[in-house]
């Protein structure tokens, strides 16, 4: 709750800015931030070798910009690392048929926390057995999805879904089918460091069985004995966005001690361990990630130690990153539209800034929520030119009519930025796109691939007829095109420029 007594300014505006000191450069682009094609040419943007501007004029604004390199360099980076494991992309963070159909290419597996995500990944013809589907509440149907398309695992979050799956399991097996293989979510107990709302294997959230209380035990001797089903493994996810491998490592010590009480309540060795995915990426140059192969060795470490502890085979060990693949490649690109500088106060702290410059762009938090779900922090640069003007205090705010509309809280840029100017998010590849929503009817932004000078949409914008279509007055109605301040692209979805 972040309440404070009414007054004529924000509760904290009289405290030193958060954007600390302005950096020598305004314009750089920290190679630990942005895509690895991110490059200035003359003073502009490029990324694949393509200027953000032809980018803007042909695709229109907001638009998110996606490195191909960048995203296949980093799956390819923990397929490596973890050579010997089972790398499944966790598809929530962004997919779309291009992307299932990449990582499919590049040998990956692929996690699916719905059944659309998991009906998008077939449609786009990536093989049911290296998909994974999890969700704490699975209905019937995409259960049947799963089990009829025969997909490598089923992660089992509760007791209600063994019951659910139970006679699927069985129709299959009548007709001639293998049981059907299993995973079991396991809480584990552990605290992770991130936010609340993305900290997944404490006691009080909604995911898995716990192994405190022994349901995680009693739900895999249960289904070691339903003849149907074929309990192949653990799992466990302590949460996202997490640079402590502290964590995942008590994590992957618990649920291997799970698997020593497994064996010695059934005698069952299971062969599989998956430890989830929440691996944290840089969004701003201070954040400190650690690399794949340090995440691997780590992890390989205590599953290996631990198991000849308890003298059991070490399990085929598997691991869901998301955010770590597709989030540092893809940047979004907005145009300015208004500037106002607004004075925070007669007087402050030595040092304070009287006025912050609250500048506007085109899309806003039905984009990106990350800023306002999660206080997330990004950093932005003036994308379309070079700039020599002085910093100047700005916060990069949406269109939306929410003030909580942020998408940088607090940052630098050139005093000269004007409306009309192109600003780059950078690292906005996962969980923006993939939560994005059509608040005040504004429009699903495109989402084009740039690499070696190509540009391919593979993602086209939302247009407002998609929108009418759903509505019951309005399907028959045209609608107006372009839709105000979001241009029709130049190029169809899928072609390149
Ligand atoms: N595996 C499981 C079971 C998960 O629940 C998740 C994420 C992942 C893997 C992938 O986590 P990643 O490697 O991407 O951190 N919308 C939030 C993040 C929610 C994550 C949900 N589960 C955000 O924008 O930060």
């Amino acid at each position: 709750m972040r309440a404070h007594p009414a007054g004529p300014l924000h509760g904290n505006i009289s405290q030193p800015t958060a954007a600390g000191a302005p950096p020598a450069d305004l314009g750089a682009l920290d190679p630990h931030v942005w895509p690895r094609s991110a490059e200035r040419i003359d003073g502009e943007l490029h990324l694949g070798g393509r200027s953000v501007t032809e980018l803007a004029r042909a695709h229109g604004t907001p638009l998110f910009v996606l490195d191909e390199d960048d995203l296949r360099g980093r799956a390819a980076d923990f397929t490596a690392a973890f050579d010997g494991a089972d790398v499944h992309y966790a598809s929530k963070a962004f997919l779309c048929g291009q992307v299932a159909r990449w990582m499919a290419e590049d040998g990956l597996h692929l996690d699916a926390c719905s059944g659309n995500e998991l009906s998008l990944a077939l449609a786009a013809g990536f093989p049911a057995e290296r998909i994974a589907l999890h969700g704490n509440n699975k209905s019937v149907v995409e259960l049947k999805l799963a089990v009829d398309a025969g997909i490598g695992h089923i992660v089992v979050d509760s007791f209600d879904e063994i019951d659910r799956l139970l006679p699927l399991a069985e129709a299959r097996v009548t007709a001639g089918g293998s049981p059907v293989p299993v995973l079991i979510r396991a809480t584990v107990g552990i605290e992770a460091h991130t936010h609340e709302f993305i900290a997944t294997a404490h006691e009080d959230q909604k995911f898995g069985f716990s192994l405190a209380t022994g349901d995680a035990l009693t739900a895999a001797v249960r289904i070691t004995r339903e003849p149907h089903l074929e309990l192949t493994g653990l799992h466990s996810h302590i949460g996202s966005q997490i640079f402590d491998t502290a964590g995942f490592e008590a994590a992957a010590h618990r649920v291997v001690g799970l698997l020593g009480q497994l064996r010695q309540a059934t005698g069952e060795v299971l062969p599989e361990l998956n430890l989830g995915g929440g691996f944290g990426i840089a969004y701003l140059s201070e954040d400190d990630p650690v690399s794949p192969a340090d995440v691997a060795a780590r992890l390989q470490k205590v599953v290996a130690a631990e198991c000849a502890e308890l003298d059991l085979p070490v399990p085929r060990l598997a691991v869901e990153p998301g955010r770590a693949i597709a989030g540092p490649g893809t940047i979004t690109l907005y145009e300015i539209g208004t500037i106002k500088p607004v004075r925070l106060g007669a007087s402050g702290a030595p040092g304070t800034p009287l006025v912050r410059n609250y500048v506007s762009v085109d899309g806003g938090m039905s984009d990106n929520i990350r800023t306002a779900l999660y206080d997330a922090n990004y950093t932005c640069v003036l994308a379309n030119r070079g700039s020599d003007a002085p910093p100047a205090l700005c916060r990069v705010v949406g269109k939306h009519c929410e003030s909580g509309d942020i998408l940088v809280r607090d940052l630098w840029l050139p005093a000269d930025v004007a409306p009309g100017d192109l600003l780059a998010v950078a690292a906005t590849g996962a969980y923006c796109w993939s939560m994005a929503s059509n608040y005040n009817y504004l429009l699903k932004p495109p989402v084009v691939a740039v690499k070696d000078g190509a540009a391919t949409e593979i993602v086209r914008r939302q247009t407002l007829s998609d929108v009418f279509a759903l509505d019951a007055v309005l399907a028959d109605v045209p609608a107006p095109s372009p839709a105000p301040s979001q241009p029709a692209p130049e190029h169809p979805v899928g072609a390149r420029s």
